[in-house]
């Protein structure tokens, strides 16, 4: 605790948003923005995009094909933000570090490829209730072609993962086990390396779906052990269009290539093809080359300010505003576990939130309304959808002054 306070007073957040030009706007000509939408997608600081602006006017050319010098120095380039993106997950090799467009894409890969080629009639991917739908809609689809099955993993009220329920789900059916480590919508830390020893004891792989993590926790995929880890660029202050899949050698070995082009191939005859290897099997066609690059710079720039720092700041602004938010009569917090990040879905009393983000939007703060991608977790709460606020590491307890003052108002009009 002491150590949290230490952090927090020597973490200096007005210098930090000097980064981020976007926040110095004022919306509708009058509001200064409070960007709380942060689980969305995070804003870009300078440094991520001056990386992007340099590689396009200095030393753009296609990479992995040319013997000229443009070419092999972007290459390079991109080869190194592959290797900034293995030490940000710990992962072993940089040939387990795929790059993809984004979370979404990286799931997509490992239920296709995976999918095809493990999952049979009658078997089961086991996801959680709390699942974004590119958690569960990648796995109905291959499932649905196969005649398996997705599973939903029960939740409690806290929203937290049913732990029993999830040991005793386990077994021979189970071909795959995919969670999130980190909710969208309800911010909830879910105990991966726990259930990922589970699976393991039960010789199931298991995927996570890292997209909400990344910008707050540090990843340790050799700790975790786990066998597919997926995060986004865009979500962790990097370029739109960008992610990391990480993949055990064995498995990416094992499986297919997901999609079939350039690059990826070692020989091409029109009797047989045969693939590249490991990570470029999995890489078809010119990559977001800029984007990649500058994934690097955001995982740079992350790193200049330290994850531990930045989760102890956001750590306080939770607390702060939870708290605070608790005040307000006939406010329901949904997402309430024991280890939660930087996220706050709310209700208050019978207000629809797409009213309440109305109005906030109106007074310059946004925050995202709606099912968060999560229809099945809205349906296991018997909620339309939630109020959404979740912050990033450029925010500030007076950002969360400005959401109490503009719920306050919510309440006034609605309430
Ligand atoms: N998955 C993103 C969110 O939670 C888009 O808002």
């Amino acid at each position: 605790m002491e150590d949290a306070v230490l952090i927090h007073e020597s973490y200096d957040v007005d210098r930090l948003r000097e980064d981020f030009p976007v926040l110095e706007q004022t919306v509708y000509g009058k509001y200064p923005l409070v960007y709380l939408d942060n689980g969305a997608s995070s804003q870009k600081p300078k440094q991520v995009v001056e990386t992007m602006e340099k590689y396009y006017y200095h030393h753009h050319a296609n990479i992995h094909r040319g013997v000229h010098y443009l070419s092999q120095e972007a290459t390079t380039q991109y080869e190194v933000a592959r290797d900034k993106a293995r030490d940000f997950m710990n992962a072993p090799h940089s040939r387990e570090v795929l790059f993809t467009k984004g979370t979404t894409d990286g799931i997509n890969l490992v239920a296709y490829s995976y999918g095809r080629k493990y999952l049979q009639e009658g078997d089961v991917v086991l996801v959680s209730t709390m699942e974004h739908h590119s958690n569960i809609v990648p796995w109905q689809i291959v499932c649905e072609e196969i005649g398996a099955k997705v599973v939903p993993i029960p939740i409690n009220e806290a929203g937290e993962i049913d732990q029993e329920a999830y040991a005793s789900m386990l077994g021979p059916k189970v071909r795959m086990v995919a969670v999130n480590h980190v909710s969208n919508t309800l911010g909830t830390i879910n105990p991966v390396k726990d259930m990922i020893a589970l699976a393991h004891q039960h010789g199931i792989p298991v995927l996570v779906d890292g997209a909400q993590s990344a910008p707050h926790l540090t990843i340790d995929v050799q700790d975790l052990d786990c066998d597919f880890y997926a995060i986004s660029g865009h979500k962790m202050y990097g370029p739109t269009g960008t992610g990391i899949l990480y993949g055990k050698e064995k498995w990416l070995d094992a499986i297919p290539p997901y999609q079939g082009g350039g690059e990826m191939i070692q020989t091409v005859t029109f009797e047989k093809t045969t693939y590249n290897e490991l990570p470029h099997k999995f890489e078809a066609g010119t990559p977001n080359i800029a984007g990649g690059i500058a994934l690097g710079a955001a995982i740079d720039y992350l790193n200049s300010i330290g994850l531990d720092r930045i989760a102890a700041h956001e750590n306080d602004l939770l607390e702060y505003t939870t708290k605070a938010l608790l005040e307000v009569e006939g406010m329901r917090i949904i997402g309430t576990a024991a280890n939660k990040a930087s996220v706050i879905s709310f209700l208050i009393g019978d207000i629809h939130p797409y009213d309440a983000g109305t109005i906030l939007d109106k007074m310059g703060i946004a925050v995202r309304t709606g099912h968060h991608c999560t229809e099945p977790l809205m349906n296991r709460f018997e909620i339309p959808g939630t109020v959404r606020a979740s912050f990033g590491l450029y925010n500030t307890r007076a950002e969360a002054d400005r959401l109490l003052e503009g719920v306050h108002k919510v309440v006034q009009l609605f309430g």
